[in-house]
C-alpha cells in the first residue's frame, strides 16, 4: 500500500490572494494556489509536455502554463485552452485552525 502524507503548506493568514508555492506531496511536486481565498492544489506538471505549472498567471478560476498557454481550472484539473487537452491531477487541500494542508485526493 502507498503511504500517504498530509503535507502543511503553513498558516492560510500569510498567503496573499493569488499567490503560487510548491510543496511535496507523496513524492509529486504540486503547486498550491490561493484564489478568492480558497486553496487549490494541483500536479506541478504541464499534461502537455513536461513543464512545471508553477509562476503561470492564474486569473478566471485557471492557471495557465507559461510555456505555450494551456489552461487548467484549478477546482477540477480540466484542461480549458489548448494545447492542453488532458487534465491535470489534483490535490485535496483543507484549512484546519488556520493552517492549509494538502494531501491526495
Ligand atoms: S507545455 Fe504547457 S501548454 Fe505546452
Amino acid at each position: 500500500m502507498r503511504s500517504m502524507s498530509r503535507v502543511s503548506a503553513g498558516r492560510a493568514e500569510e498567503w496573499q490572494d493569488s499567490e503560487q508555492r510548491e510543496l511535496e506531496v507523496d513524492g509529486q511536486s504540486v503547486v498550491v494556489v490561493r484564489y478568492e481565498g480558497e486553496f487549490y492544489a494541483l500536479r506541478n506538471q504541464c499534461t502537455h509536455k513536461d513543464v512545471p505549472l508553477l509562476g503561470g498567471e492564474v486569473s478566471d478560476g485557471k492557471i495557465t502554463c507559461a510555456k505555450h498557454g494551456g489552461r487548467f481550472e484549478l477546482a477540477t484539473g480540466r484542461a480549458r485552452a489548448l494545447p492542453a487537452v488532458k487534465p491535470v491531477l489534483i490535490f485535496k487541500t483543507a484549512v484546519e485552525d488556520g493552517e492549509v494542508f494538502v494531501e491526495s485526493l
